[in-house]
């Protein structure tokens, strides 16, 4: 694999809109069965749904409990793998998931507390501030959190 060349054509590539394209959790789930399993019966799958039909056509709830735009289709619905991990056109193909520097190159981000503390901000509906690193484990498909720190107040 001519690694260099791509790195080196991408660090100079004007713009990447594929880059912020979605793929879906149906995608990662022929390569990750069991981070998709563990994901489809958790909160963030179901966090749409859970609202009624007018609050899932609002823009503001919309953007903590779903992943897509408005016209998108349901097969994006909820909070996904790519809220977390990045959005996936680019990376989620086996080379380019095996290369971790590719990967990152092509949108795979890394789980930090800013990517939690988007959305779990502390005047959320939960009685509780969020505990970043208590809630690292639940959401980690038994992957061990590489991140670590309190999150904003
Ligand atoms: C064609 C198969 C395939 C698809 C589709 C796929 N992956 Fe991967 N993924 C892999 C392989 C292979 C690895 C490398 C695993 C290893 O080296 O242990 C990997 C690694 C990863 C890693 C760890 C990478 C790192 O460097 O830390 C994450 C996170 C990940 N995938 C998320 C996703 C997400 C999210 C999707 C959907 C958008 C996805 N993958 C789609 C095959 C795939
Ligand atoms: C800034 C992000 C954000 C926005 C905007 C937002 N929510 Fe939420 N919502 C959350 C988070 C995070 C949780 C989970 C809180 C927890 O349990 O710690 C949540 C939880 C909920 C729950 C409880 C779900 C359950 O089953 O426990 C309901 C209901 C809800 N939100 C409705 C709404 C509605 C309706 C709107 C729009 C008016 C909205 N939310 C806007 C982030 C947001
Ligand atoms: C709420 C955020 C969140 C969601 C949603 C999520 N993940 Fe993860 N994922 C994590 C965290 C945190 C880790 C632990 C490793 C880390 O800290 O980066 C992890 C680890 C992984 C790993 C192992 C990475 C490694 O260290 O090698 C893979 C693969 C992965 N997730 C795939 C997926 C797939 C596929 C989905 C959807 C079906 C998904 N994740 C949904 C947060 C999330
Ligand atoms: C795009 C917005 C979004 C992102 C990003 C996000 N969450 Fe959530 N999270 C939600 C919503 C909305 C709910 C409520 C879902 C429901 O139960 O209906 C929720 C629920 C949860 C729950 C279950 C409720 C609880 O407090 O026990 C945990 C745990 C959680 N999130 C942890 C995390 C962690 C850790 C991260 C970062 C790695 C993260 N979330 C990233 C929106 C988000």
């Amino acid at each position: 694999m001519r690694r260099p060349i791509l790195v080196a054509f991408l660090a100079f590539a004007p713009s990447l809109a594929w880059a912020t394209d979605f793929v879906g959790a149906d995608v990662c789930k022929s390569c990750h069965e069991k981070e998709y399993q563990d994901w489809r019966s958790s909160g963030h799958a179901l966090a749409l749904g859970r609202l009624s039909t007018v609050q899932q056509r609002d823009r503001v709830c919309r953007s903590c409990h779903t992943m897509e735009p408005l016209e998108a289709e349901v097969s994006l619905a909820g909070v996904q793998c790519e809220s977390c991990h990045g959005a996936g056109a680019l990376y989620s193909q086996r080379y380019v998931m095996k290369d971790k520097v590719l990967a990152r190159l092509l949108g795979l981000e890394d789980v930090r507390a800013d990517t939690c503390t988007r959305c779990h901000t502390n005047d959320g509906p939960s009685v509780t501030p969020f505990n970043l690193d208590e809630k690292l484990k639940l959401v980690s498909h038994g992957h061990e959190p590489r991140t670590r720190g309190k999150a904003k107040e």
